[in-house]
């Protein structure tokens, strides 16, 4: 793609203006009032080598790029070098390539290969898999996304609450009151009330208390039917768990979660004896974190059983030691701000330097518009109920419209779904934010629906141009793209330019909607060219500039919901 800022490097390097390639790339600026061009170049630097006043110079700079194909104006002004682009050059080169790139558009080998872990999702066994779990599970799968097209070698990872204590409780209920046949049938919400049953009868049968300990005792001693049984359910629970993944096409490359530290969490606990870090405290080891203004860190329980933050240190060893990351990245609500400071601290204190490299991405809250939502009151809403609701609504929706009825399934599914993910992915993630249908699945505001349907749209212009055509404009011969220089189509292109430093800013912020909104503007920038210009034209040459163009725009359209997960349907 053509890049302004190295192709005036080049120009001013080749003219020998006394500074190199490379720091005359990095003072090249984008003016903030595009007025002011669409690149500048300040002369203050250079007016220190060359002890010259910095207007002289500009003038003389502004002289040495005149006459280049790559701009339409260039004037001095005081010690800047303003420079204009000429649009019809700009548009001529990047047309073609977004066209040419094809899927692999807006990706880059930033990464270079280098291994980054993404972990997402992470629900408990035998709990509800709620709405609350989209927002680690969507952003994260984004994440993945994001940092895949610019080259590194992503692991994703769900790190399943499968361990701890309330599995002996677990074990404990289904041995009094389970069903085989129930749990198979309905595994959350079958486990789900024997463990609700359990904290009743708890409260007038307290033993129950002391056998769930004992039970837990022998599941982490590795006794074979309490073993079974818990694999039984983490199985159960995966199989639910995975037909929403399903629904969501998302994938792991491990579901190691806490259950698979159990055993390499005492080598943690010596480490950090040895280090003298470990403090007992009423009966439990700690590490002191005060110097750092945080609470301690519990490293074990009185009972000598180990923590989730130990697990969270155990695996992060571990991840460093078999994937050995660059980067390995949480996304986890922002409830556990806390843990994630505590346990990058402690690692930071044992003395691995790669305790840097660890990264919460936290998110804030999502709730509906009837309340709160709340394990504790029993009014939880399940995630897989939602996408169902979503696809159902969009079935109906379409249906409405009238058109497509060929694979209505398909196209509800992925509207409706690609709905969901789009909302969770609008807003900046650290917002809290409340769930609406109304939002979600409007097709006029600024919504999955509506890029997809913009997609459509560009889909159905190319079918009515006709094959012949759409590959005659793709061959880039006989085509003239000063009929693109008009406004609406001059900014669709600048905004389709733009996606791939998009894409690099996503991954640096960790932050998704920076794509989506990206996304949004050239959805909108599409619908103002296409309601501004008339796309087929008689005029073959002009016909085929605009043909090529939405062309290119539906590409660039596809690629980013790919990136947010999400598919692009060609008709709904
Ligand atoms: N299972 C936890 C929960 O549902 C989230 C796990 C987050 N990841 C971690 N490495 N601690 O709250």
């Amino acid at each position: 793609m053509i890049n302004y800022k190295e192709e005036i490097a080049k120009i001013l390097a080749d003219a020998d203006i006394g500074l190199s390639f490379d720091e005359i790339k990095e003072i090249v600026e984008v003016p903030s009032d595009s007025k002011m061009g669409d690149y500048a170049f300040p002369c203050f630097k250079l007016a220190k080598v060359l002890r010259k006043a910095p207007p002289m110079i500009a003038k003389d700079i502004a002289e040495k790029i005149t006459g280049k194909d790559l701009f339409e104006k260039v004037e001095s002004v005081n010690a800047y070098v303003n420079m204009y682009i000429s649009k019809q050059n700009f548009i001529e080169h990047v047309v073609p390539e977004i066209v040419n790139a094809g899927d692999s558009f807006g990706r880059s080998n930033i990464g270079e290969g280098r291994p980054l872990i993404v972990e997402y999702s992470s629900p408990n066994i035998c709990k509800p898999f709620h709405i609350g779990h989209i927002r680690s599970t969507v952003i994260g799968n984004a994440l993945y996304k994001i940092y895949d097209a610019i080259g590194y070698d992503v692991i994703r990872i769900n790190h399943l609450g499968d361990y701890g204590t309330q599995f002996g409780k677990m074990i404990v209920a289904y041995r009094l009151w389970g069903n085989k046949e129930d749990v198979e049938r309905e595994p959350i919400k079958t486990l789900l009330s024997y463990y609700t049953k359990f904290h009743v009868e708890v409260e007038t049968h307290p033993e129950l208390d002391d056998e769930a300990r004992k039970v837990f005792v022998k599941l982490e001693a590795g006794e074979k039917e309490e073993v079974e049984l818990w694999q039984w359910f983490r199985e159960m629970s995966l199989k639910e768990f995975n037909r929403v993944y399903d629904m969501l096409d998302i994938k792991f490359d491990s579901y190691n979660g806490e259950s698979f530290y159990s055993d390499k969490m005492p080598r943690i606990v010596n480490e950090l004896k040895e280090k003298g870090l470990l403090q007992e405290s009423q009966g439990a080891q700690v590490v002191d974190l005060s110097e750092y203004g945080m609470p301690p860190a519990l490293v074990t329980k009185s009972d000598g059983s180990s923590l989730y933050l130990t697990r969270d240190i155990a695996a992060a060893v571990y991840r460093k030691e078999t994937y050995n990351f660059v980067k390995n990245i949480y996304v986890v609500a922002s409830q556990q701000n806390l843990h994630f400071q505590q346990w990058f601290k402690v690692v930071e204190l044992l003395g691995y330097e790669w305790a840097k490299d660890c990264v919460h991405v936290p998110f804030g809250m999502v709730s509906l518009e009837d309340g709160t939502m709340s394990t504790r009151h029993g009014r939880v809403v399940f995630l897989e109920d939602v996408l169902n609701k979503a696809v159902d609504q969009t079935r109906e929706i379409v249906k409405e419209k009238g058109v497509n009825t060929e694979n209505l399934e398909e196209t509800a599914k992925a509207v409706g779904i690609g709905a969901v993910i789009f909302q969770e992915l609008s807003n900046n993630r650290i917002k809290d934010y409340v769930f609406s249908w109304d939002r979600v699945l409007n097709f006029e505001g600024e919504t999955g629906p509506y890029v997809q349907y913009t997609h459509a749209r560009a889909c159905s212009v190319l079918r009515n141009a006709g094959e012949e055509l759409v590959a005659k404009a793709c061959e880039f011969k006989d085509i003239d793209f000063s009929y693109l220089t008009g406004d609406a189509a001059y900014t669709l292109v600048k905004l389709m330019y733009e996606l791939p430093d998009v894409i690099v800013d996503a991954a640096e912020k960790y932050e998704p909607s920076v794509v989506t909104r990206h996304l949004i503007d050239i959805a909108q920038g599409f619908n103002r060219f296409y309601h501004e210009e008339h796309i087929l034209v008689d005029n073959e040459a002009e016909k085929l500039a605009k043909v090529a163009l939405v062309k290119a725009a539906k590409n660039v359209i596809a690629n980013g919901l790919a990136l947010l997960g999400m598919k692009a349907p060609e008709k709904m």
